[in-house]
C-alpha cells in the first residue's frame, strides 16, 4: 500500500473533504509509488484561506526580524536535511541528485537572504515641499498569498515565493504541482519545524480544481504562479478582473549565441549543461543555439559526440547525467515536436526518440536531441518544448544572431559566448530578456538577484533578490505635518 499524505490546513494534517486522492510516481521507475495525496476541492481551499486569514493579524504584527529568526532556522533545517530532501525530490521528479541538492540549496540561500532582509525592509524618507513636514513610505504586509508552482524546481521555486511572502508578514496557501507534492510537503514540514505557526503556512495538494479555487477566492489578495504561458493567461484574467496583485513566471525559449571568437571548449560545456540539465525541463533551459557560421560545423559535431555520451538513468544512481521526462504527457509532447521539426525541414542530427535499454524502459527517458538547419519561422524555433531538444541556427553575423534571439514571444533568459568585450556589451544592451548571461549558459540564477522575464514570459514582476519584496508588500505613503497649522500642498508654496 502506498503511503498516504495529507494537506496541512489551520495547523492540522488532514485529507481532502472529498476523500479523493491522486498517486505520485517516480518518473524514472514508474512502478515506484511515492504516495497518495489529497485531490483537494474548492471547499478544502476555502478552509485553508480562512485559516491563513485568521493567522494574518498575529503574524503580520510580529516584528519582521522575529519572523526572520524563523526563516534563519528554516535555512538551518534545510541544510541539515539537504541530502534527504534531494533524494526524495529526485525520486519524485527525476532530475539527478546533484541537481536536486542544488534545488534545496537555492531554498537555503533564499531563507538566509530573506532572514537578513527582515532587518532591512526599507521605506524611503524624502523632503517635503512644505516646511515642518516629514514624508516617508513604509511597507505593509498584504494578506493571504496563493502560491501555485510547477514541478521542475519543487523546493527552490516555492521558496522564492513563500519565503519573501512570510518575511513581509503575509500568510500563505501553497498548492504544489501534482507532479511534485512530496517535495512541497517536505519543504512545508521544514517551515513548521522551524516554528512557522499553524495557519501561517497552509498546504493544499491537488490539480486544476484546487488551483482555480485559490485564484478566484475573494480573500486571497495575492497570487504568485510559475507554469505555462497558457495557464498563466487564464490565471491573469481572473486576477485582473478581481483586482488582485499577481506575479506570473511562465515559458521560455532561451537563446544561446556562440560567436566565432568564443572559447569553444567553454561553450560546449555550457551548451550541455544549459540544454540537457534537468532534461531541458527548466523555464530557463537553453533551447535555441545560434552559431556563427565559422564555428558551426565544428561545434555541432563536437556537441553531437558529447551529447551522445551523456548517461541517462535514475538520478539517484551514480554517474547519471540526465534524468527522465516528468510523465507520459511530456513524452508525447516531445515526440510530437520532433515530428514537427522533421516535417518543417529541420535536420535531426542526434536523438529524436524515446531512450531504451537497461533500466530505461521503466521510465520516461528521451534521448538528447539536436536539430540543425532550424529557421526562425519553424515551430521548433518558437514554441517551448520543455524537453531535451535543442534547435540550432546558423548565422553569418552578430546582427542576424540578435534578430533570431529576440524573435520569439518569450523573454526569460539569454546568453552569448564571445571573447570580445565590445560584442559582450552590445549583447547586454540588445538581448531582450529579463536575464542575460555572458560566457555561461541560460540557466543558473542566484537567489539574491531578481529573476523574471519580459514579453510573454512574465508580467513585470521579479522573484528573488530585493525586488520580490516590492511584490509582497504594499507601500504606504505617510505625511507628518508638525507645523501646527494647515499647510496646503501645491497651494502654499511661495
Ligand atoms: C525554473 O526553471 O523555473 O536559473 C527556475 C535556473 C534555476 C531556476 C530555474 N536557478 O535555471
Amino acid at each position: 500500500m502506498a503511503e498516504q499524505f495529507f494537506n496541512y490546513v489551520g495547523g492540522q494534517w488532514k485529507p481532502s473533504e472529498s476523500g479523493r486522492t491522486f498517486e505520485d510516481i517516480n518518473p524514472a521507475r514508474t512502478t515506484d509509488v511515492i504516495g497518495t495525496f489529497p485531490e483537494s476541492t474548492a471547499k478544502d481551499v476555502d478552509e485553508a484561506v480562512v485559516a491563513a486569514q485568521s493567522a494574518f493579524k498575529s503574524w503580520s504584527s510580529l516584528p519582521a526580524p522575529r519572523r526572520g529568526e524563523i526563516l534563519r532556522k528554516l535555512g538551518d533545517l534545510l541544510t541539515e536535511r539537504k541530502d534527504e530532501i534531494a533524494f526524495e525530490m529526485t525520486r519524485e521528479m527525476g532530475k539527478p541528485f546533484k541537481e536536486t541538492r542544488g534545488d534545496v540549496q537555492e531554498a537555503i540561500d533564499t531563507a538566509y537572504y530573506a532572514a537578513s532582509e527582515t532587518r532591512r525592509l526599507f521605506g524611503h524618507t524624502v523632503p517635503s515641499e512644505l516646511p515642518d513636514k516629514f514624508n516617508m513610505t513604509v511597507r505593509r504586509p498584504i494578506g493571504v498569498c496563493g502560491i501555485i508552482t510547477a514541478w521542475n524546481f519543487p523546493v527552490a521555486v516555492p521558496s522564492w515565493k513563500i519565503i519573501p511572502a512570510l518575511a513581509s508578514g503575509n500568510t500563505i496557501v501553497f498548492k504544489p504541482s501534482e507532479e511534485a507534492p512530496y517535495s512541497g510537503l517536505l519543504f512545508v514540514q521544514a517551515m513548521l519545524d522551524a516554528g512557522a505557526p499553524g495557519g501561517v503556512v497552509n498546504l493544499v495538494c491537488g490539480g486544476g480544481e484546487a488551483g482555480s479555487a485559490l485564484v478566484s477566492h475573494p480573500d486571497v489578495q495575492v497570487i504568485s504562479f510559475t507554469g505555462s504561458t497558457e495557464t498563466g493567461a487564464k490565471i491573469g484574467a481572473v486576477c485582473g478582473s478581481m483586482h488582485k496583485r499577481f506575479s506570473m513566471e511562465m515559458g521560455g525559449k532561451n537563446p544561446m549565441i556562440v560567436m566565432d571568437d568564443a572559447d569553444l571548449d567553454l561553450a560546449l560545456e555550457g551548451i550541455l549543461w544549459g540544454a540537457f540539465g534537468t532534461t531541458g525541463q527548466r523555464c530557463t533551459a537553453t533551447s535555441r543555439l545560434i552559431l556563427h557560421e565559422k564555428i558551426h560545423d565544428t561545434l555541432v559535431s563536437r556537441l553531437a559526440e558529447a551529447a551522445s555520451k551523456l548517461k541517462l538513468g535514475y538520478g539517484n544512481d551514480e554517474g547519471v547525467d540526465v534524468g527522465p521526462l516528468i510523465n507520459q504527457k511530456a513524452m508525447e509532447k516531445v515526440v510530437h515536436y520532433v515530428e514537427i521539426g522533421k516535417s518543417e525541414g529541420a535536420e535531426l542530427v542526434l536523438g529524436g526518440k524515446r531512450a531504451t535499454g537497461a533500466g530505461l524502459d521503466q521510465g520516461f527517458f528521451f534521448e538528447p536531441t539536436l536539430f540543425i538547419g532550424v529557421k526562425p519561422e519553424m515551430r521548433i524555433a518558437k514554441e517551448e518544448i520543455f524537453g531535451p531538444v535543442l534547435s540550432i541556427f546558423r548565422v553569418a553575423s552578430y546582427e542576424e544572431a540578435i534578430a533570431i534571439a529576440n524573435g520569439t514571444r518569450y523573454g526569460l533568459s539569454s546568453s552569448i559566448y564571445t571573447r570580445d568585450v565590445n560584442v559582450a556589451f552590445r549583447a547586454m544592451r540588445d538581448l531582450e530578456t529579463g536575464i542575460t548571461y555572458i560566457n555561461s549558459p541560460t540557466i543558473g540564477a542566484e537567489a539574491h538577484l531578481p529573476f523574471g522575464g519580459v514579453k510573454q514570459t512574465g508580467n513585470g514582476h521579479r522573484e528573488g533578490g530585493w525586488e520580490v519584496f516590492d511584490f509582497y508588500t504594499e507601500t504606504q505613503t505617510i505625511y507628518v505635518d508638525f507645523s501646527g497649522r494647515l499647510q496646503r500642498a501645491q497651494i502654499d508654496i511661495s
